[in-house]
């Protein structure tokens, strides 16, 4: 690395937008690599806006987060995460020894809603940290790169992040038959049809209880399961068929994938050692409203889950009057305060300043 100067200074902006799996990722190792390969929709509405501001100065081993604001509030073990996260990129990017940060970071959802804060939030940081060491280095990369790279660092602050990056859908994961595709960072999902473009993903909020299980334990618990190798093998079939559906707009395959794949999920929990039962009784209300609606109007309704109870509702963009009344009718009571967050996919983060 060229020696860097002292007391230069700036500060970058970015959003970057939370996503759902389709095909989901559970179980790693390693540093951060996936067990299977998974493909998600990059979402809209629900992003985290980070602000990095910069200064170097001579690297004498200290703290490289010098302020941290979450939502304009100090929140002491977010900043530690951080810090250790920073840290840890210093064998690859070690202007970081030579910088203080100042970061600021809100997100546009509530922090209970259980969208997972941790794509939005850890991608929006290293897209910033991307910048910055162009800045700083004087090396510009083309975009092809900088999103390759910012997938890259995303994938080491939390897994399912490095798919943040790209409009529409991305796919993260070796596969044998998906060119390009690698365990170190998501590639873009590029032949998709425009149904999926503007598909709606509604978060229907079940409870905004703090999940009882983080996503690393979860993780954790597949390298006992008995039921894991035949989990992997399952996902890698899966991949072919999503891309199948997502190249040729069929929606309802895409539907029956995306609901087996948040069963297997909740069910891959339950039967793990500690088990885990992270859905709600509404959760189910909910399902078997949804599948009953599906049935009687022949609409494309289809839901999937994270790794907890709240329900994603996902619709095509042209069928959106029928099922919001709906929506609105049915659903939102069984919801939490009537909540309900109101999402798309989208294009992906964006620069703001
Ligand atoms: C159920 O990416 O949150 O949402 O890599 O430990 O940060 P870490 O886990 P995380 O796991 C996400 C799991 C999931 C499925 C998915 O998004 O593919």
């Amino acid at each position: 690395m060229p020696p860097i100067e002292s007391g230069l200074s700036g500060s970058v902006t970015w959003k970057s937008p939370s996503n759902i799996a389709i095909v989901k990722y559970w179980g790693k190792y390693g540093e951060q690599l996936p067990r299977n390969p998974s493909v998600s929709f990059t979402l809209n509405n629900a992003f985290t806006k980070t602000s990095v501001s910069y200064i170097t100065r001579p690297n004498d081993g200290g703290d490289i987060v010098d302020s941290f604001l979450f939502e304009g509030k100090e929140e002491p073990s977010f900043a530690l995460r951080i810090e250790n996260f920073l840290k840890s990129l210093i064998p690859r990017l070690p202007w970081l020894a030579h910088v203080k940060l100042k970061i600021e970071t809100e997100n546009s959802f509530p922090h209970s809603s259980g969208i997972a804060s941790s794509a939005s939030g850890m991608s929006a940081l290293v897209l910033c940290l991307c910048d910055i060491e162009e800045n700083i280095t004087g090396q510009k990369t083309n975009q092809d790169e900088f999103k390759r790279k910012a997938s890259f660092y995303s994938r080491l602050g939390s897994g399912s992040a490095c798919r943040s990056i790209y409009p529409y859908a991305a796919i993260w994961g070796e596969h044998a038959k998906i060119s390009d595709s690698h365990n170190e960072y998501a590639i873009p999902c590029i032949d998709i049809d425009d149904i999926f473009k503007t598909l709606h993903n509604d978060i229907l909020i079940v409870s905004d209880k703090k999940k009882s299980v983080s996503s690393s334990a979860g993780h954790q618990l597949m390298v006992d399961n008995r039921f894991a190798p035949a989990r992997y093998e399952l996902a890698n079939d899966r991949m072919i068929e999503t891309l199948h559906a997502l190249k040729n707009g069929d929606i309802k395959l895409l539907g029956n994938i995306l609901e087996n794949e948040a069963l297997v999920l909740h069910a891959l929990m339950m039967c793990s050692e500690p088990s885990y039962i992270l859905m709600e009784p509404e959760t189910i209300k909910l399902i078997n409203t949804i599948r009953g609606f599906r049935r009687d109007t022949d609409l494309d309704v289809f839901f999937s889950l994270d790794a907890g109870p709240n329900i994603h509702l996902m619709y095509p963009d042209h069928q959106k009057d029928k099922v919001q009344s709906w929506i609105n009718s049915e659903l939102k009571p069984m919801c939490v305060d009537g909540r309900i967050v109101y999402d798309q996919v989208g294009t992906g983060p964006k620069k703001l300043i």
